[in-house]
């Protein structure tokens, strides 16, 4: 593929200063054909920087200041080294209450401040069951294309993760994962080409070092988003090492 592939290790509330310490001496001894980075959890985002590896935040405030206790602030995180951000992970769309409305407004803060967005989408398993797949897809990328504009994709990157794949074990087969990625594709190129020729769509869902080799080539697949494998440094870094 002409994309650059992305291989990006959430740690969710997981994790400690000696696992980024393993994690940094592995990782730093490589060099990968994939951009690699890591979501530690909020406090450890200054020592990831100063080991010298990529770092985002797992989520973002929508504001950019004031009396929001225990919120992430963009600007804050971006003046500690942070480059990326996810926004809209499933887990805080499901527990936090996240409206799509809510991610367009964290998506359109952090471009402002200088992080890059992940934008994550996905359906339930009962939404695939009952065929929704593609209608809540197209609603949860077209939230922020209404709010922001088409244009406002072309510094981001979109995170395919279905709910029923995520720390379950039970990944969606590539097959199934490049239709979504194909149709997640064609829906921008409806809007501009360009944005969909070059926009990074990342797989994530029970990826381990065993599946990511074929989930990565397939072709609308540019690299994945890693939960639970992205706590171990060996299997993560199989997993970087199987990205082209
Ligand atoms: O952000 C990562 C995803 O939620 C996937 O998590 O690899 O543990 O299934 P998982």
């Amino acid at each position: 593929a002409t994309r650059k592939q992305i291989v990006a290790g959430n740690w969710k509330m997981n994790g400690s200063k000696e696992l980024l310490s393993q994690m940094s001496e592995t990782l730093n001894s490589e060099s990968f054909q994939a951009d690699v980075i890591i979501f530690p959890p909020a406090m450890l985002i200054e020592q990831a920087v100063e080991k010298g590896l990529t770092v985002g935040t797992q989520s973002v405030s929508e504001y950019k200041e004031g009396a929001y206790t225990g919120e992430i602030q963009a600007s804050l995180a971006s003046s500690l080294g942070a480059t990326y951000t996810l926004v809209g992970h499933s887990e805080r769309r499901a527990l936090y209450g996240e409206s799509d409305e809510v991610v367009a407004n964290k998506f359109a803060h952090a471009q402002e401040q200088g992080l890059t967005p992940i934008l994550c989408v996905g359906e339930t398993e009962e939404e695939r069951e009952s065929e929704q797949t593609e209608e809540v897809v197209a609603r949860q990328i077209n939230a922020v294309i209404e709010k922001l504009g088409i244009a406002a994709l072309a510094n981001s990157v979109i995170a395919y993760e279905p709910v029923w794949a995520i720390g379950t074990g039970k990944t969606a087969s590539p097959e199934q994962a490049q239709a979504v990625h194909k149709f997640i594709r064609n829906l921008l190129s409806e809007q501009d080409e360009q944005i969909a020729k070059t926009l990074r769509l990342l797989y994530g869902g029970s990826v381990n070092e065993k599946n990511s080799e074929l989930l990565f080539a397939q072709e609308d697949i540019d690299g994945g988003l890693i939960g639970g494998a992205s706590l171990k440094p060996e299997n993560f870094l199989s997993i970087c090492k199987s990205a082209k």
